[in-house]
């Protein structure tokens, strides 16, 4: 089936109503979603998508801009399921959010990552939050940077250390390929802590189909990629941009290439303990994906002022011109498989 229908389908099954083709939908189009009414103990929805009913639930998590609840649902059926509902803290709404998580999650479930994205269960509005969503709450996940504290040995230069930050960068790397051109979709918000690892997975390897190509990771972890709330899709049409903060509104196109990847990276090379814990190869291939140059000063800035220094990576990454195809995500892809065939392969 062509992604456009399965994600007419999934758009469907949650009674969410669009005015034309999803493809084509802006900031401003009118899209009509289930609404949320409350109830005694916490909340229901009724008429078109009606009948589900949510706990009042515990505030699991307080981010930046969302807030993350654990919420109790029961369906139709009366069947039961612990979901994460989360809301916007400004109560603008995260409609774009949670379509954009729907569409990577449908691209990435249709070329065989079913567990890269959470699934979008529910996109409902809110009488005073407006647009929510709920979605699978991922088990058995620590962030990426606790992952990385606990497998990374961090007292010496090691081959072993390489492997275990090339594992998890191969797959981000191969779900921003799939979803860049699926969807013309840039995450733009790729940190550490907006990456899930799962451990233990049943099968060790990955095997993805992708664009002629087969990609076999090699990995006992998986990584899951949320918070799309600053992500974008779409070029020149400017089709659902999507910006959280006023720091990073105005134009900015998507996708631009090798960008994702480019502050994935750049992220972890702030941190000295990173950069001391990679083999000398490791760090050359780092060096090689972000420029000699650029790595030697994202380490010097790090150190001096850390908060001036992501924020100049984030601006830097909003730069109309921004271009980086050492960075580009099958490029990155290629890279790991020559270093590191036990990790990546790719025929
Ligand atoms: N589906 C999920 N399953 C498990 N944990 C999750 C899930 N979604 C979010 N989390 C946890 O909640 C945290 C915050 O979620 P998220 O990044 O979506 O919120 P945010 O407010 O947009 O983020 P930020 O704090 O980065 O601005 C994540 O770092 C992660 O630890
Ligand atoms: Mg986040």
């Amino acid at each position: 089936m062509p992604l456009a229908a399965v994600i007419d389908e999934a758009l469907a099954a949650l009674g969410v109503q669009l005015p034309g083709a999803w493809s084509s939908l802006t900031n401003s189009s009118v899209v009509n979603v289930p609404t949320l009414f409350a109830t005694e103990d916490g909340w229901e929805t009724r008429g078109v998508g009606g009948g589900v009913t949510f706990s009042r639930g515990n505030l699991a998590r307080q981010g930046n801009y969302g807030m993350l609840w654990e919420v109790v649902r029961t369906d139709r059926d009366g069947q039961e399921s612990v979901v994460f509902l989360k809301a916007d803290t400004e109560n603008r709404g995260l409609l774009h959010e949670a379509l954009l998580q729907l569409f990577a999650r449908c691209a990435l479930e249709r070329a065989g990552c079913p567990e890269a994205v959470p699934r979008v269960i529910d996109i409902l509005a809110h009488p005073k939050r407006g647009v929510v969503f709920t979605m699978n709450p991922i088990l058995n996940a620590t962030v990426l940077p606790t992952y990385l504290e606990q497998h990374l040995d961090w007292n010496v230069r090691s081959v072993k250390n390489d492997r275990v930050l090339w594992r998890v960068v191969a797959q981000v790397a191969l779900y921003c390929w799939i979803l860049e051109e699926e969807l013309g979709l840039n995450h733009r918000d790729l940190k550490g802590t907006n990456v899930l690892v799962m451990v233990p997975r049943d099968s060790p390897t990955h095997e993805v189909k992708f664009k002629g190509r087969r990609v076999r990771i090699t990995s006992d972890a998986t990584a899951c990629l949320i918070d799309f709330g600053f992500a974008c899709r779409g070029s020149a049409e400017r089709v659902l941009q999507q910006s959280a903060s006023v720091r990073h509104q105005g134009f900015d196109f998507c996708p631009k290439e090798g960008r994702d990847l480019f502050l994935f990276l750049a992220l972890f090379w702030m941190e000295v303990g990173l950069r001391g814990c990679l083999s000398l190869d490791g760090v050359e291939m780092m060096e090689r994906w972000l420029g000699p140059k650029k790595a030697l000063q994202i380490a010097r800035h790090s150190e001096v002022d850390e908060e001036d220094c992501m924020e100049r990576l984030y601006l830097n990454n909003f730069l109309p011109e921004f271009r980086r195809v050492e960075t580009a995500p099958l490029t990155v892809l290629m890279d790991i498989a020559a270093v590191a065939p036990d990790v990546v392969t790719l025929d």
